[in-house]
């Protein structure tokens, strides 16, 4: 699994993923200043919150966070994306650490204030063993009272499981950048709940239109109550929340038919 996410090709292009990503950075970073201030452990004054962003990608979070106050490390197996962040934090000035790491091997060492695993990434870990140790490893890192914020797909119906398809795109200067997500219904996997999902860059620059495929990529769908059992299995964090949006006023519901689901643990040991 590892392998395909490192070769994919759109994680080798982090100026495009970049900008194609970039439509809900604030409200997302909005989501995680709000998080600490009503849930997390107290900041003492004078010290910078810190936060570790799992799967960082292109460095969206990490960058708008540290220009917020955040000491940030980023880690992701990606090393174009690696060296994206670091190129950045260099030339902003920003705290800013990016790592070659990932989900199952961290490579870091806390305490953080905060961690954040967003836009799906989560769902790399594909079965049961593999989460309960990922969150094990999380909690370790994380201070006493220290938040883990989660950002995962979920079907909005038991139909659409395995075949949705988002889209959305971007623009800046002459170049546009139309982002497909894809899930492949003939890759579903009923007993592993698994099935391959696949990003896919239209670039639109300087006249020229080129695709970018990032390939099949196997991941796992994860619903909202097996989610609670395993994080309640680890013994290590509470729940203190679930949202359909980036906002902490809108819980995840029925009726807030969101194809995310963002969720607040807390450490609690
Ligand atoms: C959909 S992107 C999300 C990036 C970023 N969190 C964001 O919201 O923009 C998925 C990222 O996860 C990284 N990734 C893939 N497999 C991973 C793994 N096993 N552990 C950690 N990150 C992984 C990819 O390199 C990519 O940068």
């Amino acid at each position: 699994m590892q392998d395909t996410v490192k070769n994919s090709e759109v994680y080798a292009h982090p100026a495009y993923y970049a900008l194609g990503y970039r439509w809900n950075t604030e409200t997302e970073c909005d989501f995680v200043d709000a998080s600490l201030k009503l849930m997390g452990p107290e900041i003492p004054k004078d010290s910078a919150p810190r936060l570790l962003d799992i799967g960082c990608g292109a460095g969206r979070h990490a960058m708008l966070l540290a220009k917020r106050g955040w000491k940030v490390t980023g880690i992701d197996p990606s090393q174009p994306m690696v060296d994206f962040v670091q190129a950045q934090a260099k030339s902003e000035k920003l705290p800013v650490t990016a790592l070659v790491g990932e989900l199952s091997s961290l490579g870091v060492s806390g305490p953080f204030d905060t961690a954040i695993c967003f836009m799906d990434t989560f769902r790399f870990l594909l079965g049961n063993e593999s989460i309960h140790s990922h969150l094990m490893a999380v909690a370790d890192l994380l201070a006493p009272g220290g938040l883990y914020i989660t950002d995962f797909w979920v079907p909005r119906q038991w139909d659409t499981i395995g075949s949705e398809i988002h889209q959305w795109e971007q623009t800046q200067g002459d170049t546009m950048v139309r982002v497909f997500y894809v899930q492949h219904p003939d890759s579903v996997d009923p007993i592993a709940q698994t099935f391959e999902d696949e990003l896919v860059f239209e670039v639109h620059e300087g006249g020229d239109i080129r695709e970018v495929r990032g390939g099949r990529t196997r991941t796992r769908l994860i619903l909202p109550q097996e989610f609670r059992a395993l994080v309640a299995g680890t013994g290590r964090f509470a729940v203190v929340g679930t949202f359909g949006e980036f906002d902490l006023t809108k819980p995840f519901t029925a009726e807030s038919l969101s194809w995310r689901m963002i969720s607040v643990l807390k450490k609690v040991q």
